[in-house]
């Protein structure tokens, strides 16, 4: 097994560059086996799924899977199944070196960083859809996102065994459709779900955000802005979903490099239109910043 914080310990100590040398495990039998041994040996095993470049956010997953379980996994997988435009995945940012010192320094022990062949082979066929759930909201207008999600993640889970599995709440609708997909196929993980970590300004904090111009990541805590707009007139007593996603639609409008693309007001379980059983809101939104996407989501409860 690898030892990341034996590694991270030396470099610190001989202030080495940041690559920490076999730091990472790239086969599913390496993984497999290494969980397998702690579990054996009564230890507990957090497992952080992310597709790379991490930040803040995902170190926080990680420091609460570190705090919770005795051995925490962190996987980096851009995954190619879960992007529908072809750029998206090419201008995805890549930064193993940098992965590896923040999962380390976060208290992971082991990272897992496959190649596409070594996670899917040649030939797959198998695909995992959560009907319903990955089909609305972001899944109507990418119809083929959600089953990436599930499928890597189904694979993930087969391939660590049981655990504990770290999402955050800045996907929502991605955390929705992975807790589904345990519950109903009796995955043997425990999903935990984690909140959204945001800079100063607001911005929630994501990969994608390492890809906008200076002029357009001034822009972006306007996203965050029109969210807080709407979960305030919801705290007020605005009860007409319609009208709340007008008003964080209008919001927008005072920021004219955004391109809003969708704002859904749904009950946070469900993920449908809210009902009058409905207690927990979540205003959800994705707006293009010249050519990067970005979403954000926060919640009120009645
Ligand atoms: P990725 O975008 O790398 O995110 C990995 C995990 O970090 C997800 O659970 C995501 O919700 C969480 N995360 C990202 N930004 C966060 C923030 N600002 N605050 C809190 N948590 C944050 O989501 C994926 O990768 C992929 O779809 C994956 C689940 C790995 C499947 O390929």
């Amino acid at each position: 097994m690898v030892d990341l914080r034996v590694v991270s310990a030396r470099r610190a100590s001989q202030s080495e560059p940041a690559r920490p040398h076999g730091g990472v495990v790239t086969e599913k039998a390496a993984l497999r086996s290494a969980l397998d041994q702690a579990r054996a040996a009564g230890r507990t095993v957090g497992l952080v799924p992310t597709m790379g470049a991490l930040h803040d956010g995902h170190a926080a997953l990680i420091r609460r899977a570190a705090a919770e379980c005795d051995l925490v996994a962190v996987t980096v997988f851009v995954n190619p199944l879960q992007f529908d435009r072809p750029n998206d995945l090419a201008a995805y940012p890549r930064d193993l070196d940098g992965d590896l010192a923040v999962a380390a320094a976060a208290g992971a022990r082991l990272v897992f960083a496959p190649t596409s062949t070594e996670m899917y082979g040649v030939g797959a066929q198998a695909r995992v859809h959560v009907a319903g759930l990955a089909d609305r909201l972001e899944g109507a207008a990418r119809p083929d996102h959600f089953d990436g999600v599930a499928t890597v993640c189904t694979k993930l889970f087969g391939i660590a065994g049981p655990c504990r599995a770290y999402f955050g709440e800045k996907d929502f609708q991605q955390l929705a459709v992975v807790r589904r997909l345990v519950h109903d196929l009796d995955l043997p993980a425990e999903v935990v779900a984690c909140p959204t970590v945001r800079a100063d300004d607001g911005l929630a904090l994501s990969s994608r955000n390492a890809l906008l111009s200076p002029a357009e990541r001034a822009a972006a805590p306007a996203l965050h802005r029109a969210l807080r707009l709407g979960a305030d007139l919801l705290a007020s007593g605005g009860r007409d979903p319609e009208v709340v996603a007008a008003a964080v639609a209008a919001a927008f409008g005072h920021e004219p490099r955004f391109r809003l693309d969708r704002v859904d007001v749904v009950d946070a379980d469900t993920l449908a239109a809210p009902d009058e059983r409905t207690t927990r809101i979540r205003i959800l939104a994705a707006a293009f910043l010249g050519r990067v996407r970005l979403i954000d989501n926060l919640g009120v409860t009645l």
